[in-house]
């Protein structure tokens, strides 16, 4: 049997940024000190939302599918309050799996209660893939989809966020955020090979921030539309992470092979997976 394609009704996203708001609130309150860290994922939140619409518009997805797009980016990161609140840092590797949290969070307080069953699912399997390595490949075209466009949203997001605490003269205050890697010279030989295979580094290769700042610009390679890229090149995130980067020759030697790998995709086809009707 075929159905429409998956999409929302205004009424939904309208509702969950009243409960979003409501919610992050709530746990300003109770934790007044955090105030910054939680502010710091409200605005992310609201910029990724903003940033995964307009991919979506360039995609022409209709109202509907931009309502659900909306939805995915607005209850990604809902597991970062409490993860904050329990256990003080965004890590997850030394506290808990916050896509994952996030989820138990959207099931538990029934936040979907006005969305049909197949969609509520689709969505929880999105928000529950925005931080893997990458979307299981056995996963239907709808999530594939919805899931591409929400880590395209993310990471332009995190970018801005990692590249404004390095552009900052006062340096970097927050160690979570750069994993608590020291600022030395030197660039694993790991790292610069994996972008030279044009592939993303491995977080379990990261010794330094320098491989740090390279893991990110790696991220070119597990970008898939071309509004992204054309994001990337207007706020020159690549050239802004070359110029971060201390170690100058392997620096630029990293930046020619993204920044080439870019052009080619910028030249390139649209990405090739499609929403589907039903799955
Ligand atoms: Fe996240």
């Amino acid at each position: 049997m075929t159905k429409e394609r998956f999409g929302l009704s205004p009424t939904v996203p309208e509702r969950l940024w009243t409960w979003f708001s409501a919610y992050a609130e709530d746990f300003v309150s109770r934790n007044p000190a955090s105030g910054d860290m939680m502010a710091l994922k409200k605005d992310h939140t609201r910029r990724v939302s903003r940033t995964a619409l307009d991919i979506g518009r360039r995609l022409k997805l209709d109202l509907r599918e931009l309502n659900l797009v909306e939805v995915t980016a607005l209850l990604h990161d809902i597991g970062r309050f409490e993860q904050y609140e329990r256990f003080r840092t965004f890590s997850d590797k030394i506290s808990v799996n916050h896509a994952l949290l996030g989820v138990s969070i959207c099931r538990k307080e029934n936040i979907l209660h006005d969305v049909d069953e197949e969609t509520a699912e689709l969505i929880l399997r999105v928000i529950s893939y925005h931080n893997r390595a990458a979307v299981p490949a056995d996963e239907t075209p709808s999530c594939v989809f919805y899931s591409r466009l929400l880590r395209d949203s993310d990471k332009l997001d995190i970018w801005d966020v990692v590249l404004r605490s390095y552009e900052n003269p006062s340096g970097i205050k927050n160690a979570s955020l750069i994993h608590d890697l020291p600022d030395r010279l030197e660039i694993s030989s790991v790292v610069i090979d994996s972008i030279r295979r044009e592939a993303i580094v491995s977080t379990g290769d990261m010794r330094t921030l320098n491989d740090f700042k390279l893991f990110h610009m790696s991220w070119v390679f597990d970008i898939n539309f071309r509004r992204t890229f054309e994001i990337l090149r207007k706020r020159r995130y690549l050239e802004r992470l070359r110029d971060s980067l201390k170690e100058k020759g392997a620096a630029e030697d990293a930046f020619l092979c993204v920044s080439r790998y870019c052009r080619q995709r910028l030249g390139g086809p649209e990405c090739s997976v499609k929403r589907e009707r039903g799955h």
